[in-house]
């Protein structure tokens, strides 16, 4: 399963080759616990797994990352080893610092250790450091805090797509409302944004079509509730190869698939608007 690592370009392309820069994806929510990082996890084994270059995970969920603890990884380095030495930064600095998870290929950018050191990274700071995986990856796919904090803010407005995960249950739908509004506030591209449901098949008095009507826009992705997830994340490994032939592994490959047709660095297109629109 473990491939060899591309080499990582550290010179600029030659004049008129062009740069393929990589894919920016955000995993984001306004609602702590809705499985932003189940999300972000699985979402990106399936794309390493499947992208011939490589594919990183930054945790962006500064102060309780746990990305590192759901794929059962010890990091040797954080993402404040990157900001500590920010001057002198490259793609191949920053490629000695990811943590590879071997089963998959994926590289990761685990959070810091302690949840003070979240304050010495700035959202400058962050774009700098995706621009450069952009650089040598086909997807960066970041998980992130249910704050939208400076940085979760500069990730999105940075991101060629960004998946806001809602959970069934109102003060989820609610906030995730809320989370649209401040998007549309911001002048976040709407074309960009993809609806996931999380645990959309739960029987709680509050089906898929009533949570479409209330934000008023049509959901990309379904991921059913199962509890192989939660044994999985305990396991620490990801549900998509813990249980490969699952409904919730299958929802997670039919999510893969519409940015892998899309190509790694071709904006997307939306068949209907956002926002509350309807
Ligand atoms: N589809 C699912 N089916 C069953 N359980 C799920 C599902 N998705 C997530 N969970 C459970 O919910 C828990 C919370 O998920 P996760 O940690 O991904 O949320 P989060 O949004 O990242 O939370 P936080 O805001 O704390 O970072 C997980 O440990 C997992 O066990
Ligand atoms: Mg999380």
């Amino acid at each position: 399963m473990a491939r060899t690592l591309p080499v990582v370009p550290t010179a600029p392309p030659a004049v008129g080759q062009k740069a393929e820069r990589g894919r920016l994806i955000t995993v984001a929510s306004t609602k702590g616990g809705s499985g932003k990082s189940v999300v972000a996890t699985n979402l990106a084994v399936v794309l390493a797994q499947r992208s011939d270059r490589p594919v990183v995970l930054v945790d962006g969920d500064l102060q309780f990352g746990d990305v590192a603890v759901m794929m059962r990884l010890t990091a040797p380095h954080t993402i404040v080893d990157a900001v500590s030495a920010m001057a002198r930064l490259d793609a191949q600095f920053l490629q000695s610092l990811l943590v590879r998870h071997e089963p998959s290929g994926l590289l990761i950018l685990p959070a810091p250790l302690e949840p003070s050191f979240a304050e010495r990274v700035t959202g400058a700071d962050m774009i700098r450091i995706v621009e450069i995986l952009q650089s040598f990856c086909s997807f960066v796919i970041i998980d992130t805090s249910a704050q939208f904090n400076d940085v979760v803010l500069a990730l999105i407005e940075q991101s060629d797509d960004i998946i806001m995960v809602a959970g069934m249950d109102i003060p989820n739908i609610k906030n995730t409302k809320l989370g649209l509004q401040t998007l549309r506030m911001l002048g976040v591209d709407e074309t960009k944004l993809k609806l996931l449901l999380n645990r959309a098949n739960s029987k709680v008095q509050l089906d898929v079509g009533e949570v479409e009507r209330t934000l008023g826009l049509k959901a990309d992705a379904l991921i059913p509730s199962d509890i192989v997830v939660p044994q999985s994340v305990n396991k620490g490994t990801p549900v998509v190869l813990e249980a490969p032939r699952s409904e919730v592994t299958r929802a997670f490959e039919r999510l893969a698939d519409q940015f892998l047709s899309a190509g790694a660095d071709v904006p997307m297109k939306k068949a209907r608007g956002l926002f509350g629109r309807s």
